[in-house]
C-alpha cells in the first residue's frame, strides 16, 4: 500500500441510509481556540438505532395482500341496520380476527365527515392513508349521505351535517363502542382533512397499554377569546379534534353508556371541548399534557395554505398525523411525498442489512453471500462496503476526486465559473444534510440532558463520486444547551465527515403503447424506457430515455423529417459554404429533410444577392427532387424572429423545426440528436454550439478560408453556453410557448425572449454540448444603430470571439508593443 495515501478523518458519520456510527469532533469556541488544529477534545461514539420501518413497509404489503375485498353498503336508497353483521361488512371485517390472532386489530378509525366531502375528501383518505392501516376505518356521515364511491360509509341514524357537529361526534363514540370495542385496542375519531401516518401511528400505539384510560390528542384550553368561556377550570383541559384523538378500548367503554347525558348538558358550541368534558367526567382521565404532543400530531395554522407548499420540513418528518389539508388533490400529493420517505427508510435499512450481514461474515471467516443478481439488475454487495471517506482511491491522475469547497460563495474546480453562489441543488442538498445530521445529534437529548441547535455552516466540502457515494465535510457551528445538571449554553463547532451511498439502480420498461398519447415516436423509437436513479437521500430522480434512433434499422421506420428553418441576409458567400454543407449531409445523405430559407434585404452597403440565393436553391433542387427546398422573399430590413416566424409559418403543428443559422455546419449525428431529444409534447432541444475562434489567433498555419471544423479544443473555440438561437422543436411547443416575438429587430435578443417562455411554460428542455455543431468564425461587426443592450450582447460576442484567454496572453507577451500602446492610450 501506498504510504502517502490519503488517510480519512478518524471516522464518517454517514447519513440515510440512516447512520451506524458517527463520532464527531467537538471544539469549544470560547474555550482554548488556540489549538485550532486539534481534534478531539469529546469524543462521542454514538451507536445509533435504526427504524423499523421496513418491518412495517413489509407487513404493510403481506397485509394489503390478505386484505379481504369489503362490500360497501353505500348507494342510493339502501336502508340503514344497526346489525352488528351489517357493520362489519361495510367495514369489511373478519370476526374470526381479534386483538390476539391479528395485528390488524390494533386501531379502529371512525372519520367524520359530511355528505359534501365523500366524492373528494372521504375518497382521498381512504385511498391513501386509509387503507395501510393496523385496523379498520370507516367514514361517519349524516343519515341522509349519498355517494356513488366505494368507501365504507355508516350514515348515523338522526344525523344531519350541521355545524357544529357535536351530534355526530359523540352518536360516532357510541356507534363504535357498541359495534367494534372488543374487536379493537384503540379508537380514533379524526377529520376528513387529516393525513396519518399509519405505520408511526401503530410503533406509538404498540407501546401504550390500552388496557388502561387514556384519551390521547393535543391538549387544549382554547384560544385567547375562548378562554374562560369554554367552562373548563384551571387544571382542565381538552383534546383539539382538527390534528386527531385516540381513545383506548377503556376510555370509550367508559365514556359510551353516557354520551347522550353528555350531549344534553353542552356547555359550548365546541365538539372536541366537550367531548373532553365527557371523557374527562366519566373515564376520569384529562387529555394527555405533553408538549411532545404538538409535533406528533401536527397542526399547521396557515388554513388553507397548510401543506401545500414544500414539503421538505422538519414538522411533515416527524409528525405522526398531519392537520388540515383542506384541498383534497393535496392529500394525494402528501402521501407520494409519505410514500417517498418511506421507500428512503426501508432502503436505508436495506443497506444496514447489507452492511451487517457483510461485517459479520467476515468477523466470522466466512464468504460474504452474493447478493447481486445482474439478471434481474440487482447489485447489492458493494452497499456492503465500509463507511469511510477512503472507499474510494484513486490508481492514476485522472482518477483522483476533486473536492468542491462551499462557504457563502461555491468553488468548483470542474466549473467553468471559478467562483459562484451554491447552485440550489447544492443548497437544498445542504440542507436535507444538515437536517439529517441535526436530528441524529438530539435524538439522544433527552437521555443526556441537553439540545443542540443548528446555527451555520462555516465551511464545507463536497465530493461527488457516480457510482459510490456523495460525500461532505462540514464544519458547522452549534449551539450547545445542556438544561440538565449545571446549565450552559456554549456555541460549538463540529466536523461531521458523512457519506451518503447511493442505492442500486432501478429500471422500469414500458411497452410503447402506453405512451404513443403523449409522445409521438419521432424516428424509430420503440421504446421508452424510464430509469430512476435513486440517490439514498435526494428524491427519487425521474429521468426519461429513449433508446437512440440508430439502434433501429432505418428501414423499420422513415425517420421523423426535419424542417430546417434558415433566416438569411447577404452573407452569399457563408450562404454558399452551409448550402456545400446541406448537400453533403443531408442531400447526399439522403436525410428526410426540408429547407425553409427565409431571405431579406442585406444590409446597406452589401451586394443585393437574392437572386443568387433563388438561382443556387433552384439549381440543387433540380439534382435532388426529393427534398423539398423553399426559399422565401421578405421586403424587409432584417429581423430575426419575423424570419422564424414566417418560416413556421411554412409548418404545421406536427411538425419538427430546426432554426438555423447560416454561420453553423452540422453533421448527421446532429440531426438523429434532434429526432432524440425533441419530444412532442414534452420536450425542446437546445444544444449548445461549439463557436470557433478567430482562425488567425487560434490556428496558426491553416489557410483562412478553408479548415478543419470538425476539430474541439479549447484552443480553437468555446461552448456558447449563453446561445439560444439553435434550437430543435416542434411546431405545437413553439405555440404553447407563446410564439416568437416579432417586434425584436435585428439580430439578437429573440433567442432568450423565446427561452424564457419556454421555461416558464414548462415544457422540458434538453440542453447538452452536440459536437456536431459548430459556428464558424466570422468576424462581427456590431452595428451602432442596434438597440443598446442588442449592441451590448454583440459586442460580448465579439470580443469572447478573439481568441482563447491563453493564446491571447502569449501573443501579448511576445508582442509586448500591445501592451506599450495600451499604456500610452488608456
Ligand atoms: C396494562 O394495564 C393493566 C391495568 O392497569 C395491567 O394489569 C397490565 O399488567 C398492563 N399491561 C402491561 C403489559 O403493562
Ligand atoms: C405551516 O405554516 C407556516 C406558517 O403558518 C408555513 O410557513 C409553513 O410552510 C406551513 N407548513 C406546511 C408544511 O405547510
Ligand atoms: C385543489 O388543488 C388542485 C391542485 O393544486 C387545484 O387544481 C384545484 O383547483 C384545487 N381545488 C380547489 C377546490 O381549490
Ligand atoms: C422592396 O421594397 C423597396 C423599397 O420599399 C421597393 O423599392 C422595391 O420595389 C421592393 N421590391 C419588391 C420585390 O417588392
Amino acid at each position: 500500500m501506498n504510504p502517502y495515501q490519503y488517510r480519512a478523518p478518524p471516522v464518517g458519520i454517514e447519513l440515510v441510509p440512516r447512520p451506524l456510527k458517527m463520532r464527531l469532533t467537538v471544539r469549544s469556541l470560547s474555550g482554548n481556540s488556540g489549538s485550532h488544529g486539534r481534534h478531539g477534545t469529546l469524543s462521542q461514539l454514538l451507536g445509533v438505532s435504526t427504524g423499523i420501518f421496513l418491518g412495517f413497509i413489509l407487513t404493510a404489503a403481506i397485509r394489503h395482500l390478505m386484505l379481504k375485498p369489503h362490500m360497501c353498503l353505500s348507494l342510493r336508497n339502501v336502508p340503514i341496520y344497526d346489525d352488528k353483521n351489517d357493520a362489519y361488512r361495510i367495514i369489511g371485517f373478519d370476526i374470526s380476527k381479534d386483538t390476539h390472532n391479528s395485528a390488524k386489530n390494533l386501531l379502529f378509525v371512525g372519520v367524520m365527515t359530511a355528505d359534501k366531502y365523500l366524492d373528494t375528501r372521504a375518497k382521498a383518505v381512504y385511498e391513501t392513508w386509509g387503507k395501510q392501516l393496523p385496523g379498520k376505518i370507516a367514514f361517519f356521515s349524516s343519515e341522509t349521505s349519498t355517494t356513488n364511491v366505494d368507501i365504507p360509509l355508516i350514515r348515523l341514524r338522526g344525523v344531519d351535517d350541521s355545524y357544529p357537529p357535536q351530534k355526530k361526534s359523540f352518536m360516532m363514540i357510541k356507534y363504535m363502542a357498541e359495534h367494534f370495542a372488543d374487536h379493537f385496542e384503540f379508537f380514533m375519531r379524526a377529520d376528513d382533512d387529516i393525513y396519518v401516518r399509519p405505520d408511526k401511528l401503530e410503533l406509538f400505539l404498540r407501546s401504550v397499554n390500552s388496557t388502561k384510560a387514556h384519551f390521547i390528542g393535543q391538549a387544549g384550553k382554547g384560544n385567547q377569546e375562548e378562554f374562560g368561556h369554554l367552562s373548563l377550570k384551571m387544571d382542565e383541559n381538552f383534546c383539539m379534534g382538527g390534528p386527531g384523538v385516540i381513545m383506548s378500548r377503556s376510555t370509550l367503554l367508559q365514556v359510551a353508556p353516557h354520551v347522550r347525558d353528555c350531549l344534553k348538558n353542552l356547555w359550548s358550541t365546541h365538539e372536541d371541548v366537550e367531548v373532553g368534558r365527557c371523557v374527562r367526567k366519566y373515564a376520569k382521565v384529562p387529555c394527555t399534557w405533553s408538549y411532545e404532543m404538538q409535533s406528533i400530531l401536527y397542526h399547521n395554522s396557515s388554513g388553507t395554505e397548510a401543506f401545500t407548499g414544500p414539503l421538505k420540513q422538519r414538522e411533515v418528518h416527524r409528525a405522526i398525523t398531519l392537520h388540515p389539508i383542506k384541498n383534497h388533490t393535496h392529500l394525494y400529493r402528501l402521501h407520494s411525498y409519505i410514500q417517498g420517505l418511506n421507500i428512503r427508510s426501508s432502503e436505508a435499512e436495506l443497506v444496514h442489512f447489507v452492511r451487517e450481514l457483510t461485517k459479520t461474515s467476515e468477523e466470522a471467516g466466512l464468504p460474504v453471500p452474493h447478493l447481486d443478481n445482474p439478471s434481474s439488475g440487482i447489485y447489492l454487495n458493494h452497499l456492503g462496503t465500509d463507511v469511510t471517506l477512503q472507499k474510494w482511491v484513486a490508481d492514476s491522475e485522472e482518477e483522483v476526486l476533486y473536492w468542491d469547497f462551499v462557504s457563502k460563495a461555491a468553488f468548483q474546480p470542474g466549473s467553468a465559473n471559478p467562483r459562484h453562489k451554491p447552485t440550489s441543488g447544492m443548497t437544498e442538498g445542504l440542507a436535507d444534510v444538515i437536517r439529517d445530521v441535526m436530528e441524529i445529534i438530539n435524538r439522544v437529548s433527552k437521555e443526556r440532558g441537553r439540545v443542540i441547535d443548528f446555527k451555520e455552516v462555516l465551511y464545507g466540502y463536497i465530493r461527488w463520486h457516480p457510482t459510490l457515494a456523495l460525500e461532505y465535510i462540514l464544519d458547522m457551528l452549534l449551539l450547545y444547551k445542556k438544561y440538565r445538571g449545571k446549565k450552559m449554553t456554549v456555541p460549538v463547532r463540529r466536523h461531521a465527515y458523512l457519506q451518503i451511498p447511493f442505492g442500486p439502480l432501478y429500471i422500469r420498461e414500458y411497452e410503447s403503447a402506453g405512451i404513443d398519447e403523449t409522445l409521438e415516436s419521432p424516428s424509430g423509437i420503440h421504446e421508452l424506457v424510464e430509469v430512476v436513479v435513486k440517490g439514498s437521500i435526494n428524491d427519487l430522480s425521474k429521468l426519461h430515455y429513449q433508446i437512440p434512433s440508430a439502434a433501429f434499422p432505418r428501414t423499420q421506420m422513415k425517420p421523423k423529417k426535419i424542417h430546417f428553418i434558415l433566416p438569411l441576409a447577404g452573407r452569399f458567400k457563408t450562404f454558399q459554404r452551409f448550402m456545400d454543407d446541406f448537400q453533403r449531409v443531408c442531400l447526399e445523405g439522403e436525410e428526410n429533410v426540408r429547407l425553409v430559407v427565409v431571405s431579406f434585404r442585406p444590409s446597406p452597403g452589401e451586394d443585393d444577392t437574392t437572386e443568387d440565393v433563388e438561382a443556387l436553391i433552384s439549381s440543387l433542387q433540380l439534382d435532388y427532387p426529393h427534398t423539398v427546398m423553399t426559399v422565401l422573399q421578405a421586403n424587409t430590413t432584417f429581423a430575426r424572429a419575423l424570419a422564424l416566424e414566417l418560416g413556421t409559418g411554412q409548418c404545421q403543428d406536427n411538425d419538427l423545426m430546426f432554426f438555423i443559422d447560416v454561420d453553423m455546419t452540422f453533421t448527421s449525428s446532429t440531426l438523429d440528436r434532434i429526432r432524440l431529444h425533441t419530444i412532442k409534447g414534452y420536450q425542446i432541444y437546445y444544444p449548445i454550439v461549439f463557436s470557433e475562434f478567430d482562425p488567425k489567433f487560434a490556428r496558426k498555419g491553416d489557410s483562412e478560408d478553408n479548415y478543419d471544423h470538425s476539430m474541439i479544443n479549447e484552443e480553437v473555440g468555446y461552448w456558447r453556453t449563453f446561445g439560444y438561437g439553435i434550437v430543435a422543436m416542434y411546431k405545437s411547443e413553439l405555440q404553447v410557448a407563446g410564439g416568437l416575438d416579432t417586434s425584436i429587430l435585428g439580430w439578437g435578443g429573440e433567442d432568450v425572449d423565446l427561452f424564457e417562455k419556454v421555461l416558464k411554460s414548462g415544457i422540458r428542455i434538453f440542453r447538452s454540448a452536440d459536437p456536431g455543431l459548430v459556428h464558424v468564425f466570422h468576424r462581427v461587426d456590431c452595428d451602432r444603430n442596434l438597440e443598446s443592450s442588442q449592441y451590448q450582447m454583440c459586442q460580448g460576442t465579439r470580443y469572447s470571439t478573439y481568441g482563447a484567454s491563453q493564446s491571447l496572453v502569449k501573443t501579448i507577451l511576445k508582442n509586448p508593443e500591445i501592451l506599450a500602446y495600451k499604456r500610452a492610450n488608456p
